[in-house]
């Protein structure tokens, strides 16, 4: 699975045998990015293995590589040159954590207590995740932050040489506010005290005392504990090594995959067995999972266990929100085996799941109604019915590029009768990059989506079929491409803005269907070169007539005729691919962020000398994405066989560059 794929990777599961084998899943997530945070604030060094290679660990690691710090890859152990409590360095460049809300929290933590700036960025789902939680407490020990409107990022932290130590409570059951605190207070005269009402990962705390950074830590009689750390400790030269164990929520998919499918008996070594991680192990027991446990020992102060799971038939469970923290991120995977088994499963306290790598509840319950299931949500609580293990499947699944959506579908499809199909596969190199090899070597039936991949007859008509929202770069990329090819081109969206602007200069409502009728039977070609036509009242009226059946059905003969000639033809809009040309021979689907398709149209707008603000072109976009989304006819959806592009992050030279390497790459394809 690759994560670097600009192009959506969909990924297939069908109905397997039983799993049987011995694994190693990847390294604890959160563990690993604490032994290189941590490893950073020893004098010595520290030699890591068993570190997860994920995205998000990886720009953790960069992140300290730019405040300073030494960490080089020796075969399969990381070699951290910690620098010392108070020792980093003013960081070179924008600290850019990718997916990570672990990594951006406890970073900002961690340079909250040096007397610089530093800036931090994240990708399109953490620049919506909630930063208000760590930058509150941070702000009261001295911190300053500049933020984006509703304090997500990007924003720049700039820090205080000498912080005030606090006693905070914690407002949200979040690990990683305690460890942004204690990572915080680890550099800051005094003592920081964090009172936890509810017991949170305890991962920081761990590292902490096993690296000789210690924090005391006091039950209280809510469940939680005061936890306090004492800055600028005394240091002396150490050299320790730190083994990073498996990674209970990565083990939780093979290990509900052994749960569903029938015959199944697979070991998972060296899982971490912290009692703030194994909340679903525990579930599964509760649901009748034959699950045991050998070979236990500690590791990076953590208990690690192996685990052998048998299959036997699951029954439904009712799962309490005090369990939630301890299994936060299982929910995607316990909804599949709730699926799976015999009754009604309840699962509550869900609420913390909306602020995830996506609206994870939501995702979780379309995911399951998409594959056959029933599941409801009420208020914080998640419904899911079970089939006792007649899944009926055949689903395509939206991930929202969240990682736990994807494998948690993947394991449903192992026991459903029709396969499942993940949208996106790349979000999973984010935790368990090794995913798909683990299952395979289990026998799981996990495979790419087989696309019919077209072959391109050379020296034949080509026609090509680019779709996709408003301002995605469809105009710009199929100019270039007719350029190159010496193909007509066709951008059909001005037929509609033809019909639009006939519309709008006659003072006839878009909205009124005979006068769109008949604006679309008098239709000009001299008109489509009108630069009028750019006009966003305009847009706004081709949008909505293009929403009428019989506008459509008259213009559809003439964009069929155009792409039928001999000469071949590049066409762009909403349905070329589905509706108008649904035999083309390589079809595009470009989307980009709204922001950056924002950003394009307004600067597109200005070049044209046309002054509207920002915001409007946004709100512009969004009510047209969602008036030619939501139509009855002809709706914007990619055709099942196109090629998707994601263009937010990639000029124009690129995607170029990357769809003439795709036909020459089907018109080299040997005939079959
Ligand atoms: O691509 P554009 O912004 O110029 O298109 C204007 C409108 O026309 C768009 O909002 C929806 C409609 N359209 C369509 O429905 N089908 C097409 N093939 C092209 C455009």
């Amino acid at each position: 699975m690759h994560s670097h794929l600009t192009y959506a990777q969909p990924f297939v599961s069908e109905k397997s045998t039983a799993l049987t084998g011995n694994v190693q899943v990847a390294g604890d997530k959160s563990i690993s990015h604490r032994s290189l945070i941590l490893g950073s604030q020893i004098i010595g060094c520290v030699r890591i293995s068993g570190l997860l290679l994920g995205d998000d660990v990886m720009n953790t690691k960069k992140a300290l590589q730019q405040l300073g710090v030494s960490i080089i890859q020796e075969g399969d152990v990381w070699v951290v040159q910690g620098r010392g409590v108070g020792g980093l360095g003013e960081p070179s460049g924008v600290l850019d954590m990718g997916n990570s809300g672990t990594g951006a929290r406890l970073m900002m933590g961690l340079v909250a207590s040096y007397p610089f700036t530093s800036f931090f960025m994240g990708d399109e789902s953490l620049s919506k995740r909630p930063m208000q939680r760590v930058m509150t407490p941070l702000s009261q020990m001295g911190a300053q932050f500049q933020a984006h409107s509703g304090n997500t990022l990007p924003l720049s932290i700039t820090g205080l040489a000498s912080l005030m130590p606090i006693t905070y409570e914690l407002p949200v059951a979040s690990a990683q506010i305690k460890s942004a605190l204690l990572l915080a207070g680890l550099n800051t005269p005094g003592i920081t005290t964090i009172i936890e009402p509810i017991a949170t990962r305890d991962h920081t705390e761990r590292m902490m005392e096993y690296l000789g950074l210690g924090v005391t830590r006091t039950p209280l009689p809510t469940g939680g504990f005061s936890i306090s750390i004492t800055g600028q400790p005394p240091q002396t030269f150490q050299e320790t090594e730190l083994h990073v164990p498996a990674d209970p929520s990565s083990a939780a998919f093979p290990l509900v995959a052994a749960a569903i499918v029938p015959g199944s008996n697979i070991t998972i070594a060296n899982v971490c067995m912290n009692p703030l991680r194994t909340g679903l192990f525990t579930v599964l027991g509760r649901m009748g999972a034959d699950i045991s446990y050998s070979n236990q020992r500690t590791a990076c102060g953590e208990p690690v266990a192996d685990i052998t799971l048998r299959y036997r038939p699951l029954k439904a469970v009712e799962v309490e929100d005090a369990i939630a923290p301890s299994m936060i991120d299982e929910y995607p995977i316990l909804a599949v085996a709730a699926a799976c088994a015999d009754g009604i499963s309840i699962m509550h306290g869900l609420g913390e799941l909306r602020v995830k790598e996506s609206d994870r509840l939501q995702a979780i319950a379309d995911g399951l109604l998409a594959c056959g299931m029933k599941a409801e949500i009420q208020g914080d609580s998640l419904i899911v019915h079970g089939t006792s293990g007649a899944v009926i499947g055949g689903g395509r699944v939206v991930t929202h590029f969240d990682h736990r959506i994807a494998m948690a579908f993947l394991v449903l499809g192992l026991n459903a009768t029709k396969p499942i199909t993940v949208d996106d596969s790349r979000a999973i190199t984010t935790s368990f990059p090794t995913f798909t090899e683990c299952m395979q070597s289990l026998g799981a039936s996990i495979l790419p989506e087989r696309r019919s991949v077209r072959r391109i007859v050379p020296d034949h008509p080509l026609v090509i079929a680019i779709d996709g929202p408003a301002a995605s770069g469809k105009g710009t990329l199929a100019r270039k491409l007719a350029d190159h090819y010496g193909l007509p081109y066709l951008d059909t969206g001005s037929i509609y803005r033809a019909v639009g602007m006939r519309l709008v200069h006659n003072h006839l409502d878009p909205h009124d269907v005979n006068a769109a009728i008949e604006a679309a039977k008098q239709i000009d070609e001299h008109d489509f070169a009108n630069p009028q036509l750019r006009q966003e009242r305009v847009g706004q009226a081709a949008s909505i007539i293009s929403a009428i059946a019989e506008v459509r059905a008259i213009l559809l003969d003439f964009q069929r005729q155009f792409a039928a000639t001999h000469k071949g033809a590049i066409l762009d809009g909403r349905d070329i691919g589905t509706v108008v040309c649904p035999n083309a021979d390589l079809k595009l689907f470009l989307t980009a962020t709204l922001d950056a398709r924002a950003q394009r149209r307004h600067e597109q707008l200005q070049g044209q000398g046309i002054e509207v603000v920002f915001d409007s072109v946004k709100r512009d976009l969004i009510e047209r994405d969602t008036r030619d989304s939501k139509r009855h006819t002809a709706p914007l959806t990619a055709a099942s066989d196109a090629i998707h592009l994601d263009t937010t992050d990639l000029n124009i030279a690129d995607v170029f560059l990357q769809v003439v390497e795709l036909i020459e790459a089907r018109k080299a394809i040997k005939a079959a």
